[in-house]
């Protein structure tokens, strides 16, 4: 049957999933506590979703510079560690798989969240975004571009903040390397104009990403570390494709190659490029052709055009993100060919229990 793929289990390196739907990450907000802590609710929405073959929870910010939302879980304070024991714990009661998502929004951010000072980026670019701030979303301003030392910093502070992972439990860390973040700051032309050693070349702008890799080898096992990339991000986020993006996620993904990673976490694009020569048309498709190892695809998919996708031998396992948020029993649902609940927007960010943990499964 054609659709049985997604249900199959897959071995990542000596990680056994269940099966081969993920959860994408998502922010949620639900942390509205004194040190952003994870919470039991924070479990208990977890929790309900340890069907999925692999949970990604939402990005966690890796110290107090990385913030760029509030009422986000952190993973810098052992607060925060010994607040995310009780997801890994509650996801591993039920025979499910967790990666905690490494998370610096850069210039994506408001001093508001830094006690009035500018957020830090690679260069002084407004991302020209609403940011969620503790009284309501308010325009993002230009950042403070990072000297080399703050970057040094910053590499450290992915590195301890893996290794916090590793402490409260997680199966593995996913890079957040995508979606318009302090990564992608660093990839992208038009949010990177360092004359350093971390701008103009193509090789300079994706040297972040290797010296964050650099640091995780050796102290944590490199077959539990992921990266997760959004190449043909275009005009939303303060991200646009220029005439070297192609070439970069070429050059970045083959030599992802040599890291021997757990996975990467690829976005189908997120709006239509396809009047764009010099954007990635089929993402999936594109890096099957150059990356060894497993390739998780996002964006859009439903029970049929994930088969179809794993089918096609185009990735290895499929990411839902919305999806989750309304159906706990994702998989279930999948296997049922069930009819699926509709998510509510309304309540994507808003603390408490409702939108979060009261949708309901199939045989409640
Ligand atoms: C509420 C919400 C929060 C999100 N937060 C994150 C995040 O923290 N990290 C991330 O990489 N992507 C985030 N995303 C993007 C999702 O991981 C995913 O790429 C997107 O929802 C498209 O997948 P889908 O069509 O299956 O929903 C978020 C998406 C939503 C809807």
């Amino acid at each position: 049957m054609e659709t049985a793929l997604i249900f199959e289990p897959y071995s990542l390196n000596e990680l056994k999933l269940n099966n081969r739907i993920v959860m994408a990450p998502m922010t949620r907000s639900r942390s509205a506590n004194e040190g952003n802590v994870a919470t039991e609710l924070t479990a208990l929405y977890y929790k309900q979703r340890a069907t999925a073959g692999l949970i990604i929870t939402e990005g966690t910010f890796i110290s107090e510079e990385a913030v760029g939302v509030v009422n986000v879980p952190g993973i810098y304070s052992q607060e925060q560690i010994a607040g995310w024991r009780l997801t890994t714990a509650a996801v591993h009661g039920e025979g499910g798989k967790i990666f905690a998502q490494l998370w610096h929004t850069g210039a994506y951010s408001h001093p508001d969240l830094h006690n009035g000072n500018k957020p830090l980026a690679p260069s002084n670019v407004n991302p020209e975004q609403q940011v969620f701030t503790a009284e309501g979303f308010k325009p993002s301003e230009a950042p403070q571009p990072m000297t080399v030392e703050d970057i040094k910093r910053t590499i450290s502070d992915f590195k301890q903040a893996a290794i916090n992972a590793f402490e409260a439990g997680f199966d593995g860390v996913e890079l957040h390397g995508a979606n318009g973040y302090l990564l992608q700051q660093f990839f992208s032309k038009n949010t990177n104009h360092r004359v350093d050693e971390y701008g103009g070349s193509i090789k300079n702008r994706a040297r972040i990403l290797f010296e964050i890799l650099d640091e995780l080898k050796g102290i944590v096992d490199m077959k539990r570390v992921a990266v997760r990339l959004n190449p043909s991000l275009n005009g939303i986020m303060g991200i646009l494709v220029d005439d070297e993006t192609i070439a970069l996620y070429n050059y970045m993904v083959n030599k992802l190659n040599d890291y021997g990673l757990s996975y990467i976490h690829l976005i189908e694009p997120f709006t239509d490029v396809s009047a764009i020569p010099a954007a990635i048309q089929q993402v999936a498709k594109h890096f099957r052709k150059i990356y060894s190892g497993t390739i998780i695809i996002n964006r859009g998919f439903n029970k049929e055009t994930a088969s179809q996708v794993l089918a096609a031998g185009d990735a290895d396992l499929v990411s839902f993100g919305v999806p989750f948020i309304a159906n706990p029993d994702l998989v279930a649902r999948f296997k049922a060919d069930a009819a699926l609940n509709q998510p509510d927007q309304a309540t994507f960010y808003t603390p408490g229990e409702k939108g979060y943990t009261d949708y309901p499964s199939l045989n409640n």
